[in-house]
């Protein structure tokens, strides 16, 4: 195929993974990324694992000059959107922000993809917007009521992309609703490195093994699950990675023209159960200490994913097992996570 596939937010955790899977599928592609989540190395890492060259541009998806440059110097056959904030908590203290870099950023990018004429995207939504469902198990029907600003920011531009394919029914969207995206590539040479404190539970846990931080709180335990810890559906980063890969396939053919898709396997596990796992397969103790339940926080809840069975004949392949063996894996060969 002539053309290539642009990838916002490319160097990111989910975008590098991604962008890794599409150039060994035989994509060109192109990251954009303006590099405030990411560092510079990790273009050079999927460029090596992939032994491929891939054009980068340090660029942002508020800069509509920019964007209509890129749409107007090259063939892009369609666009894969990670570029956003993704902080719970910095959301509602930067509200302003986020609305900004992730409702208009994509607007600006959805604008400029129109005026270009290339209507095919795969957008990176998330189960927050499922908010506080009312029961576990998530449906892509399941009403959508997100409760932190982050996620308020997800479903306005879901919105956005409904309103837009309800206008112009040439484009074809697939909105994945990710659940909680862990583990690294197996060879050990990307994975998720968060700038500064992590927020999510495994970065924590692998820098605690790495010595890099003293314990682990735990938020609660007494909620109203088998161990009283949190209850999550994780789900391995490579199985995230080819999800997108499906997608796009599907947008492509025109197999699918707008469909909102969970990505999860189904099957949540504990905060607890993952500190074992994460112990039995690093050999590290995880020093915790159990601490009151965290604001907003959901006892548990997990995706049902027959739906990307059905539609992108996806399925999740990896268990927690697996997901902790690769984060560990990579780091423990990264110690300091990207030097770059
Ligand atoms: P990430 O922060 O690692 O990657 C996002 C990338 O986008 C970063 O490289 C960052 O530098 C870039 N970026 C941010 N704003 C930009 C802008 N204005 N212009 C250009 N580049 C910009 O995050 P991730 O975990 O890879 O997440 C990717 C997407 O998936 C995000 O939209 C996130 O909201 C969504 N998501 C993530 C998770 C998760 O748990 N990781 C879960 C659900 C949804
Ligand atoms: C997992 C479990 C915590 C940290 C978040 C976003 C969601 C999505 C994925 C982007 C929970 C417990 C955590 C700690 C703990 N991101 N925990 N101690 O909250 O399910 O989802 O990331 O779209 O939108 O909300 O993930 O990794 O923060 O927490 O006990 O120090 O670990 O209470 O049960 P969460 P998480």
């Amino acid at each position: 195929m002539e053309g290539s596939i642009l990838i916002t937010g490319g160097t990111g955790y989910i975008g590098s993974h991604t962008s890794l899977k599409l150039l060994n599928a035989g994509y060109e592609i192109i990251i954009l990324d303006n590099l405030s989540n990411s560092c510079l190395e990790v273009k050079d890492r999927i460029k090596k694992l992939a032994n491929k060259g891939f054009q980068f541009i340090n660029g942002d998806i508020r800069n509509t000059n920019q964007l209509k440059s890129i749409f107007k110097d090259k063939k892009i056959n369609a666009v894969i959107h990670f570029a956003g904030l993704k902080a719970v908590a910095d959301s509602a203290i930067y509200p302003l922000e986020y609305y900004e870099n992730n409702v208009v950023g994509s607007l600006n990018l959805f604008k400029e993809m129109a005026s270009a004429n290339i209507k095919s995207l795969v957008f990176s939504s998330s189960a927050t917007v499922y908010g506080n469902p009312g029961m576990p198990i998530c449906k892509e029907n399941t009403p959508l009521n997100p409760v932190n600003v982050y996620g308020k920011t997800k479903l306005i531009i879901e919105d956005i992309l409904r309103n837009i394919k309800k206008a112009d029914p040439e484009w074809r969207i697939i909105n994945l609703r990710y659940f909680n995206p862990v583990g690294a590539h197996p060879s050990g040479m990307i994975g998720e490195d968060p700038k500064g404190t992590p927020n999510n539970l495994m970065p924590l846990i692998s820098q605690i093994a790495i010595g890099r931080r003293k314990k682990l709180l735990v938020f609660g335990d007494n909620y109203n699950t088998p161990d009283g810890t949190g209850r999550r559906d994780y789900i391995h980063i490579e199985d995230v990675a080819n999800a997108h890969v499906a997608s796009l396939e599907k947008i492509l053919k025109g197999d699918v023209l707008h469909m909102d898709i969970n990505l999860g396997t189904g099957k949540p596990y504990s905060v607890l159960e993952v500190i074992k796992t994460f112990e039995s397969v690093s050999l590290k103790k995880i020093p915790y200490e159990i601490t009151k339940r965290r604001a907003g926080d959901l006892a548990e809840y997990y995706a049902d994913p027959s739906l990307a069975k059905n539609i992108l004949n996806w399925k999740a392949k990896f268990d927690l097992r697996k997901m902790c063996l690769d984060s560990w894996n990579w780091q423990s060969k990264n110690p300091s996570g990207f030097i770059n």
